[in-house]
């Protein structure tokens, strides 16, 4: 909570610095029945996150980001293999991972404060401390004077606001986004990006973030998982070794793009696996 962008630091090893890491993938394997078939939606996944890790995670359509993601988020249970979460196997969703979906899953009867009073609700928060911890995050995501407002009555990119508030004032250890500014238009996705990495540099954050976005995806992170489909597995992982805060001049400069085109480079031109080296 009191560090700042300034001082954040790149987490050094992707295998849990110092032991055990926050989030585990070992081998993680899914089917699914596909008429007579089986479909290998992902072939022995390994991926570990470390404590406040920001891991995005890119590659095609169906090359089973969103299933990697509903594993971890408790809402998909591996064929085999194991997914764990500080050290315990997922079973199912819980309170310390916030999940933010592409299609916002915003309750519509709900005013934006209603909504992101309903986990805090949930949790057992009593009325005065709800609204206190709404009002925060209210504010944080800038949606201050739409507070009383109903979805309906807000554009794409505010809905999207009022879910990751929603989702933050839980207080989850964990974020797990999938293609959250997918549908956004380019300056709202630049702004919503920034404002990510600045609440992720104020308040302890492991992010898994899922894009199709190459520059979104070397821009926020400090790690790029490269997937590639059919089967569904990881391709490549990209160290991103850019200072934060990501300001434009770190968007514009030549390190950036290097990063970019060598990340775009493996999302585009995979090879089956048969015909790997
Ligand atoms: N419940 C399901 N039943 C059958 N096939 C599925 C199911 N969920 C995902 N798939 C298939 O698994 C593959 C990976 O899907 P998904 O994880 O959504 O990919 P991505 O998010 O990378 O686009 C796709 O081909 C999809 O059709
Ligand atoms: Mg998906």
């Amino acid at each position: 909570m009191t560090r700042t962008t300034q001082t954040r630091t790149t987490p050094a090893a992707t295998q849990g610095v110092g032991g055990t890491a926050k989030i585990s993938v070992q081998h993680v394997r899914k089917t699914f029945a596909l008429k007579n078939e089986e479909f290998v939606a992902l072939d022995d996944v390994s991926l570990d996150i470390a404590d406040n890790e920001f891991v995005t995670v890119v590659g095609p359509s169906g090359c089973g980001k969103s299933t990697l993601m509903n594993v971890l988020a408790g809402l998909e249970t591996p064929t085999s293999g194991h997914a764990r979460v500080d050290g315990a196997d997922v079973t199912g969703p819980g309170p310390e991972r916030g999940v933010i979906f592409q299609q916002y899953a915003l309750f519509p009867w709900l005013t934006v404060r209603k909504n992101i009073e309903f986990g805090l609700k949930v949790a057992g928060l009593g009325k005065a401390e709800r609204r206190e911890k709404a009002e925060h995050f209210i504010d944080l995501v800038g949606l201050g004077q739409f507070a009383d407002a109903l979805p309906k009555m807000l554009s794409g990119g505010m809905k999207q606001r009022c879910a990751i508030a929603r989702a933050y004032a839980v207080d989850p250890s964990i974020l797990l986004m999938d293609e959250p500014f997918g549908a956004l238009d380019a300056l709202t996705r630049v702004t919503l990006q920034e404002q990510l990495l600045d609440t992720w540099s104020r308040e302890q954050r492991t992010v898994m973030f899922i894009t199709h976005d190459v520059d979104e995806a070397v821009f926020l992170a400090n790690r790029v998982v490269v997937m590639a489909a059919r089967p569904g597995r990881i391709y490549d992982v990209v160290d991103v070794d850019l200072p934060y805060p990501r300001t434009e001049e770190v968007r514009l400069s030549p390190e950036f793009a290097a990063l970019r085109n060598r990340v775009w480079r493996s999302v585009y031109h995979q090879t089956p696996a048969a015909t790997r080296p």
